[in-house]
């Protein structure tokens, strides 16, 4: 079965990036000239997603509302000539369907894909998480879905972290396949450092069959007091298999101050209005260090 819509949970406080995420969504602020929010939408596109459904929560609507049609704007930029930048706002919301769904209490996010079982139904579909920005040739979903087509069965997305960063991660342990593909035999979300020999964290990309709905509608909470993937996706694993994907590409944790940091410094280095001036002006502070 084709993959055709993407899940996307945008509920969360941001508490990692107060007061700039106090009165806007995290998922607004800006990385170089667009949110971080609609670089992951871009990939979604590219990887030929048709629907994405957006998991909210009150205070999120400027995500809704930045992917919607704003006539007065569109009516203001002609008035002044600036047709170009009308005709690519008005690209920017017809980028593809968007549905919204709302979840009333923050239970985790296991919890949270939970919430879209009703728009997504008996199909196999994808969840990016927004604080996880992957640079990479082809996108990181399109990689994966190609995967996906092969052995029909779920794919999550993982790279290698040092031992000491595993307790950060859903962490899988399992057996290699094929180059970049291994066949998961146990996962463990945030495992406390030492309990698991594995390097191999998840990252916020999922490919996933649809029973997994079932399993999270009676998941009990786990780590931190939360309903979690990672708890759900092994039951998952067990039933019917799933695999991990090393893909290829850079990503960055845009969710952490640094990684945030890190990630502007990547995507400026590719923008084409800035990328040359930008570059200059690195290797001037480099030599001030
Ligand atoms: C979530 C998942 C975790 C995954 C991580 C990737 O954790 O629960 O399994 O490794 O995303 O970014 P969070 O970072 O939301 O705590």
């Amino acid at each position: 079965m084709k993959v055709r819509k993407a899940v996307i949970p945008v509920a969360g406080l941001g508490t990692r990036f107060l007061p700039a995420s106090k009165a806007i969504p995290k998922e607004m602020l800006t990385i170089v000239d667009r949110p971080t929010i609609q670089y992951i939408v871009e990939e979604v596109v590219a990887s030929g997603i048709e629907q994405i459904i957006l998991i909210t929560s009150a205070g999120k609507s400027a995500i809704e509302n930045h992917f919607d049609y704003d006539s007065a704007l569109d009516h203001a930029l002609i008035e002044k000539g600036k047709t170009r930048l009308a005709e690519e706002m008005n690209h920017l919301s017809n980028l593809i369907d968007v549905v919204s769904v709302r979840q009333k209490k923050p239970m985790g996010l296991g919890h949270a894909i939970w919430m879209a079982r009703e728009v997504v139904g008996n199909e196999p579909f994808a969840v990016l998480l927004g604080d996880d920005l992957v640079l990479s040739e082809q996108p990181c979903l399109k990689q994966m879905i190609n995967l996906f087509n092969e052995v029909q069965e779920s794919v999550v997305a993982v790279q290698r972290v040092p031992q000491k960063e595993t307790c950060q991660y859903g962490i899988v342990e399992g057996t290699l396949q094929s180059k970049r593909v291994h066949k998961i035999e146990r996962m463990v979300e945030k495992p406390a450092p030492g309990t698991t020999p594995s390097d191999m964290a998840i990252i916020g990309r999922y490919i996933l069959q649809p029973d997994i709905f079932d399993i999270l509608g009676t998941t009990t909470p786990g780590h931190g007091g939360e309903i979690q993937l990672t708890d759900a996706l092994l039951a998952l694993t067990h039933s019917r298999g799933m695999y991990a994907y090393e893909f290829e590409g850079t990503r960055f944790d845009a969710g952490d101050k640094l990684g945030y940091l890190k990630a502007i410094i990547a995507f400026a280095l590719r923008h084409p209005d800035v990328c040359e001036n930008f570059s200059d002006h690195l290797k001037e502070i480099a030599q001030t260090l």
